[in-house]
């Protein structure tokens, strides 16, 4: 019986193993969990930019201080000269220099130039480039200006020696003064020249002589005096014969040029043979009053100016005036300004600078 009893126990034993181990399927291993994604390396830090090293504080641009005074604004051709002067030395500006430019107007009035002289001295302008009312104030102005200081670069109104001559006392006398413009007398001769070149000389109806009547600018002003002396002399040395029918102060101004010139027209009709207009401005008015007139130019009238206006350079080309001179409104301004920069530098100026004329037929 005892046997038996061990027997069966043996027996359970062999199966209770084998119901723990073999035979079943193993359940799957558990799956692996991922492995956790490795958290991406954090991005570097960027190095920090070192500093930038502190530019070296940019060198102060060094400011001059310029005085430009006009004798008036309201004229053609100074128009052009100041805007071509502003823009010149606006063009000069660097990181080490700056000019800070003043600009005044005149307003054709002496005592108003004078206040405007007084504040550019008191301003501490560092130079100055006047334009003058007039040129009998010459002194005066240079008188202060020196005695301030501060260099003088006088423009288009060249004050005459006593002697009539271009050399002036107040300009030789100062080392820190001088004169930029153009011989008016050259303006003057070319304009002369363009008639006695005619075919004709000048002498529409053949009667052996060229009957003129002028124009004429501000006559305290050397353009306008040596424009209409040196004009006729241009004929004259010729060996022409002149006649003068009018000579009328026109101010440099279109209205003034048309009145007179209407009025001379009227008045001694065919007999005018040219009209000599210190200017474009007035030779602009005297065209009108031409057309007006019923006379043409080029066929039984001519009409000479100076400035070379663009309007007028038109003109010469289509035929509507005999000539013009142009007067180097950049070659002037930029002498001017070449010449103030030379001087605020504490360089040596000369005393005149001349710009050329040039003749303007085509
Ligand atoms: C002259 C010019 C005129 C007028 C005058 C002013 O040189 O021809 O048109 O501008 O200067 O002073």
């Amino acid at each position: 019986m005892k046997k038996a009893l061990a027997l069966i126990l043996a027996l359970a034993m062999v199966l209770a193993l084998a119901a723990c181990g073999g035979g079943t399927t193993q359940p799957a291993a558990p799956e692996t969990p991922a492995a956790p994604a490795t958290p991406a390396a954090p991005a570097t830090p960027a190095t920090p930019a070192a500093p930038a090293t502190p530019a070296a504080p940019a060198a102060e641009a060094k400011t001059f201080k310029v005085g430009v005074a006009i004798y008036q604004f309201d004229d053609n051709f100074m128009t052009l000269y100041r805007n071509e002067l502003l823009s010149y030395f606006e063009s000069l500006n660097s990181d080490t220099v700056k000019y800070d430019v003043t600009i005044v107007d005149g307003k054709n009035d002496m005592a108003e130039q004078n206040n405007q002289i007084d504040n550019f001295i008191t301003q501490g302008m560092d130079a100055i480039i006047l334009n003058l009312v007039q040129t009998s104030s010459a002194d005066a102005a240079i008188d202060k200006i020196v005695a301030a200081g501060i260099p003088l670069i006088l423009i288009n109104r060249e004050p005459l020696g006593d002697n009539g001559d271009e050399s002036y006392k107040g300009i030789l006398d100062n080392a820190t003064v001088c004169y930029v413009g153009a011989d008016a007398r050259q303006s003057g001769t070319y304009q002369g020249e363009i008639i006695r070149d005619l075919p004709n000389k000048g002498d529409v109806n053949g009667d052996g002589k060229v009957s003129y009547i002028m124009i004429e600018g501000d006559p305290e002003n050397v353009d306008a005096q040596y424009r209409t002396q040196f004009s006729v002399k241009a004929l004259t040395d010729a060996g022409i014969t002149v006649e003068c029918l009018d000579d009328q102060i026109g101010n440099w101004a279109q209205a003034k040029g048309q009145e007179i010139c209407a009025n001379d027209l009227a008045k001694y009709g065919d007999q005018v043979e040219v009209v000599f207009c210190n200017n474009d401005a007035m030779a602009l008015g005297a065209a009108t009053a031409i057309t007006a007139a019923g006379r043409t130019v080029g066929e039984n009238i001519y009409l000479v100016g100076v400035d070379a206006l663009e309007e007028c350079q038109q003109m010469v080309k289509d035929g509507t005036m005999t000539g013009t001179v142009l007067n180097d409104h950049i070659g002037q301004s930029h002498t001017a300004v070449d010449v103030t920069v030379k001087a605020l530098n504490g360089e040596a100026i000369q005393n005149y600078y001349w710009v050329d004329y040039v003749k303007v037929t085509k």
